[in-house]
């Protein structure tokens, strides 16, 4: 029996490919050629090839073009990333194609990221680093760069899955007080006694720092906005590891600007790879490009998980553990 092809349309970990490459006629992409950028081009190779399966990644521009466009050979679709908001499940799924995602794993790591972007933001990491890097430091000063502390700081979470629990496990470590707002209340072994919050307002005027942890799409898009950022209390942070798109920037800038936000950090942006202009001048905001879940340990189980999924559907016959839609 041959073995099912599978389009794999980034550079995975060295691990990764190996895998796949021992248990599929795998095409890799090991040089991270940008036709990932292109639908079409994608659909093409599908076809192309003849694929039964296409791994993909966070970005990758699998809309209901590009799933219209996919081969019949094409039964999967596994993405390496927990976000499915670049594909079009809906449409996938009327096709009769699996997508499956890979949660869990990146819990950990899209925290710690979440919580490094508090801490910048908090102490003015990034504008202390810049200033040493340019030879612009002159030495210790009473009142040089002074940040807030995190400790006894209301931390709001926007979306309380598996991050923003694992976000809360970490910052009661920093003695913060922990808010969540979400669609509905979690029970009280994943509350753990954080304050659940039902309306935006409520929420956004109780808390110190807000970190966003929402899934992207149009349900969430420029969620925030002028207005729930003047909900805020004049000073508070913001934070955005969830998805760019949340996020109305020129609304963000101008909060940023006028001080009302202290500080923001940010790891997503509507549009990846572009940031809105109007960050790049500011110094009180932290930019980091989408390392969330870029931690060795956590993109080897990110591939295991998705390879995974891959393996049920085109090897066992049987659906995928992590199926979405
Ligand atoms: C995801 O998995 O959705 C992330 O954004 C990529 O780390």
């Amino acid at each position: 029996m041959p073995k099912p092809i599978l389009l794999l349309t980034r550079r995975l970990p060295e691990a990764i490919e190996a895998r796949a490459a021992r248990d599929y006629d795998a095409r890799l992409n090991s040089a991270d050629a940008p036709w990932y950028r292109d639908g079409a081009e994608i659909a093409r190779r599908a076809a192309e090839v003849g694929a039964a399966g296409i791994l993909c990644a966070a970005g990758d521009p699998m809309g209901a073009a590009t799933i219209a466009a996919l081969p019949d050979s094409v039964k999967i679709v596994a993405t390496f990333s927990v976000g499915t908001d670049h594909i079009d499940v809906a449409s996938a799924k009327a096709r009769g194609i699996t997508v499956a995602n890979t949660p869990e794993v990146l819990s950990f790591a899209t925290a710690e990221t979440a919580f490094t972007l508090m801490l910048m933001a908090a102490r003015r990491a990034g504008e202390g680093e810049r200033m040493v890097r340019a030879g612009k430091w002159d030495g210790w000063a009473p009142t040089q760069l002074m940040g807030v502390t995190l400790e006894g700081k209301r931390l709001g979470i926007a979306g309380f899955g598996r991050i923003g629990r694992e976000l809360a496990a970490m910052a009661r470590g920093f003695r913060m007080e922990i808010h969540y707002r979400d669609l509905r209340r979690a029970p009280p072994e994943l509350e753990q006694g954080a304050t659940f919050h039902d309306d935006d307002r409520d929420f956004l005027s109780s808390i110190d720092v807000l970190s966003m942890h929402m899934p992207g799409g149009e349900a969430t898009r420029k969620w925030l906005n002028p207005e729930r950022l003047s909900w805020m209390p004049k000073g508070a942070l913001v934070i955005n590891t969830g998805r760019g798109g949340s996020v109305d920037d020129a609304a963000l800038v101008a909060a940023l600007t006028s001080g009302h936000i202290r500080a923001a950090g940010l790891d997503v942006y509507d549009g990846e790879p572009k940031v809105f202009p109007g960050y790049l001048g500011l110094e009180n905001v932290a930019l980091l490009p989408h390392l969330g879940s870029a931690t060795i340990e956590t993109r080897d189980a990110m591939g295991r998980r998705a390879l995974d999924n891959v393996d049920a559907v085109l090897l066992h016959g049987s659906a995928a553990p992590d199926g979405v839609g």
